[in-house]
């Protein structure tokens, strides 16, 4: 089947922007009832994914993600909120980031549990890398987070490298 043109038009960061909401079940959780940290990843892998699947209008592959912290548990029954939005495109990969909070149904409350970067690159069908179209930040945080992800795409290139030259990769 031929590919189809690729419209490369620049989309703002709200086209990407994806929520997820999962109800933690015991069979997400260790003998204690907190959430696993592998389910977890599992979420935000998904959850970035929906934002780059969004904003590439193609398949994604998981290149790499970032240092993850994890700040509080989540119990069983907690109703965890995932939200994901590309920060910044390069040629044909995105970083995307994902934070995740627990919200409590009861009193409206909401506690920051985890926030990640992932970058994802653009692949057809056959696995060939493709080009993105840039992301356009319109707000505030948005043009923040295009900066920070500059920062930080320095950062694990240098660290690549470094990786390289040791022969550790
Ligand atoms: C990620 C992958 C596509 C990179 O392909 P590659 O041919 O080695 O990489 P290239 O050097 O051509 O780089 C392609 C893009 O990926 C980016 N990239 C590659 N490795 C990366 C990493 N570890 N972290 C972030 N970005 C990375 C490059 O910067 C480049 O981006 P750009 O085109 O926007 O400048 C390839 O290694 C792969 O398919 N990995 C397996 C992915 C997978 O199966 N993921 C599921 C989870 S296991």
């Amino acid at each position: 089947m031929p590919t189809p043109e690729r419209d490369l038009t620049p989309r703002p960061v709200k086209d990407s922007q994806s929520e997820m909401a999962e109800v933690v079940l015991p069979n997400d959780a260790n003998p204690l009832g907190n959430l696993l940290g592998g389910r977890l990843m599992h979420l935000i892998d998904i959850a970035g994914a929906l934002a780059a699947h969004r904003h590439s209008r193609s398949y994604v592959v998981t290149a790499s993600m970032d240092h993850l912290d994890f700040l509080a548990p989540v119990h069983v029954g907690d109703l965890l909120i995932l939200r994901s939005s590309v920060n910044r495109v390069y040629r044909t990969s995105m970083e995307v980031g994902v934070k995740c909070w627990v919200e409590s149904y009861i009193t409206g409350t909401k506690r920051h549990v985890s926030s990640a970067y992932l970058t994802f690159v653009a692949i057809d069908s056959e696995c060939n890398h493709l080009q993105v179209a840039p992301v356009i930040p319109e707000t505030g945080d948005e043009k923040r987070r295009f900066e920070d992800a500059g920062r930080r795409r320095a950062t694990r290139q240098a660290e690549s490298q470094r990786r390289a030259g040791s022969g550790n990769n």
